[in-house]
């Protein structure tokens, strides 16, 4: 067997250290901070393990006969124990002094967004300023350049919401909130993830971080706070029949009709969002069909039960109807 080249795995190593999910390719003033810290840490790390390998090799060369014993004890003294102490601890208090302004609120005015950690899917609440509040799911949209604050909490289990390429990563605790403020510095879709195991679909458990330039933005949640607009398509006019008659209205909230469930996530513009089932699959008619036929094979433990007893007719209308709540 061919072994790997060191200097290949090397190149793909840092190649995983760009793009939407990377810590090491900021677009937001949180990461950019913790991406600096992760720099001199590493920095200050390489210095210590330089001057420590320095010592050993010295320490070879003087047990073999040459070198003074004194230079050696001076050397072991201020490279062994008096350059790392003080370089860890000014580290240290940089890293400790990075923290509150990672954790300092937005200013006054900023947009707030609820978001909340459910099994296995994230329910987004935003709320304006003026007190307007619109419950979306599964995805984050963001103004370019402005900071906003999310308040972070969960009904039942512990997640974690983690945006690695925006900002650090805030536990979501049942009966607490904690806050997270993101700023983000680019436009661009970045990967948010759960990085607190909460149970058997924990996997499964991402959302698309969509950020636009603030007109883009203004546009988007104003297209999101109105309801939807009646199916005019054939099959998707015969969808939202059977979403009423099979009961999907008792979980999930479409606004503008009859169903107004909140248990499951609002599905008022769910034909918009890029992925279904938190991330699950990508928001595609066929992809909607498996989903609504095998919901707990592609994710376990998922509350929703699956529809695959439905005739096949009817789960191709449900599947247009969805599409076409955009
Ligand atoms: Cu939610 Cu892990």
């Amino acid at each position: 067997m061919r072994s790997t080249h060191p200097l290949l795995i090397g190149a793909l190593t840092l190649a995983g250290c760009a793009g939407p999910s990377s810590v090491l390719d900021p677009a937001g003033r949180g990461a950019e901070r913790i991406a600096h810290l992760f720099w001199w840490m590493t920095g200050g790390a390489l210095v210590i393990w330089l001057l420590v390998a320095g010592i050993a090799l010295y320490a070879t060369y003087v047990s073999a006969g040459g070198g003074s014993i004194k230079a050696a004890r001076r050397l072991v003294v201020v490279g062994g124990a008096v350059v790392p102490a003080v370089l860890l601890t000014a580290l240290l208090a940089w890293g400790l002094a990075l923290i509150p302004p990672l954790l300092a609120p937005p200013p006054p005015g900023s947009l707030t967004i609820v978001v909340t950690g459910e099994q296995w899917w994230w329910r987004v609440r935003y709320l304006a300023p003026d007190g307007a509040t619109v419950e979306l799911a599964n995805e984050l949209h963001l103004p370019v350049g402005q900071p906003v604050e999310l308040r972070l909490d969960s009904p039942d289990v512990i997640h974690s919401l983690w945006i690695p390429a925006l900002a650090g990563k805030v536990d979501m605790i049942p009966g607490r909130t904690t806050r997270l403020t993101l700023e983000p510095t680019r436009a661009g879709v970045f990967d948010g993830i759960c990085a607190e195991y909460c149970g058997a679909s924990h996997a499964f458990m991402t959302f698309p971080v969509v950020v636009s330039e603030p007109e883009e933005f203004r546009r988007w949640l104003a297209r999101q706070t109105q309801a939807a607009s009646p199916a005019t398509d054939p099959a998707a006019k015969l969808g939202g029949e059977a979403f009423l008659a099979s009961g999907c209205g008792a979980c999930h909230a479409v606004r503008g009709t009859e169903a107004k469930g909140v248990v499951g996530p609002d599905l008022t513009h769910v034909g918009s969002r890029r992925t279904i089932g938190a991330g699950r699959l990508p928001n595609e008619l066929d992809a909607l069909h498996r989903w609504l036929s095998r919901t707990g094979e592609l994710k376990p433990g998922a509350t929703m039960p699956a529809f695959g007893m439905l005739p096949e007719q009817e789960l191709r209308s449900l599947a247009a109807y969805l599409k076409g709540l955009q």
